[in-house]
């Protein structure tokens, strides 16, 4: 069994059908779960979902969307106050102010700005958790979705800092909820398209960079899918002895020294064919 199927999982991030929310929430429908999604708030859901739904084939009412603003701790309060038990919870959201907190220039003076960012990004996971833990059983899960923080990428500056900060939360809560047997993990993702990402200034460029650099061939659209595969596992129970942990899944970029050297690199047609690996069904 991948997912747990008794109790539903609660998704949250979910702002269009390119959100890695999104992927997490239909793989673990997929396998047979049940999810319930959260968006910032309804006008974000409405513009976004509907524009979409046409041309999808799951239309917006299959989905079940509750509304949560991660700033609002008495709307967090509100949405846990009308769930029942979860087999798992998805934090998948962030926020920086593009103009002041990512671009060319790392310092600023809009401290407010940063010190938004850091709630929206970092610390609402351990609001999220503290809410959650109570709608857990034993071996229930909570996952984070990061980006390398081991190197420090152009552009990414104030979020990077935050991505950090929320890993060190991951490790923080994985220790406390223990005596809850609540498991608590990251996913440290390679770059993929969504409209967060459409807000980092350059995000082209770091696109560029794990095509030089991934070992792993990176799409930036389909292996949103191979994220999802690593979110059922950590929220499932073949997990069940890990926590406190970062699994990249980012292609293997960023255990790389440097480029990758023109004879290490796969080629597009071939090795392993590695391009349609990633629009595999499995
Ligand atoms: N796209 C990437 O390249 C990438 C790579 C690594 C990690 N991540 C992380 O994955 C997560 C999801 O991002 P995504 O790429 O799917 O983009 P996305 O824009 O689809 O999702 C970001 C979500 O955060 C939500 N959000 C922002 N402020 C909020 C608030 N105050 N309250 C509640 N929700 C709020 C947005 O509404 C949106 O649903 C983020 O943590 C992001 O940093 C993304």
């Amino acid at each position: 069994m991948w997912v747990e199927t008794q109790r539903p999982y609660l998704v949250m991030g979910l702002l269009d059908y390119d959100s890695i929310a999104y992927a997490i929430g239909e793989r673990i429908v997929e396998f047979g779960g049940r999810v319930i999604y959260t968006a910032q708030n309804e006008r974000m859901s409405r513009i976004f979902l509907d524009r979409r739904a046409r041309a999808e084939a799951r239309a917006r009412e299959d989905l079940d969307v509750r509304y949560c603003d991660v700033t609002s701790e008495k709307e967090i309060a509100t949405l846990f106050a009308n769930l029942g038990p979860l087999a798992g919870v998805v934090h998948s959201i962030a926020f920086a102010n593009p103009r002041t907190c990512l671009g060319e220039e790392f310092h600023t003076d809009a401290i407010e700005d940063i010190l938004f960012s850091y709630r929206v990004s970092s610390i609402s996971f351990a609001r999220i958790l503290f809410h959650a833990a109570p709608h857990l059983a034993p071996g229930g899960a909570a996952l984070a979705m990061t980006f390398d923080t081991s190197r420090v990428y152009p552009f990414y500056n104030w979020m990077g800092v935050h991505k950090a900060a929320l890993e060190a939360i991951v490790r923080a809560l994985a220790r406390r909820h223990g005596r809850d047997q609540i498991r608590v993990n990251a996913i440290s993702s390679g770059p993929l398209h969504s409209k967060a990402a459409s807000k980092i200034p350059g995000f082209g460029k770091l696109d560029a960079i794990w095509n030089r650099s991934s070992p792993l061939l990176w799409d930036t659209i389909a292996d949103r899918r191979e994220v999802a595969n690593a979110a059922v596992f950590l929220l499932g129970p073949l997990s069940r002895k890990i926590t406190g942990q970062t699994l990249y899944v980012d292609g293997g970029a960023s255990i790389i020294g440097g480029d990758l050297q023109d004879f290490e690199r796969a080629s597009e047609s071939g090795v392993g064919d590695q391009t349609s690996r990633s629009s595999e069904r499995y």
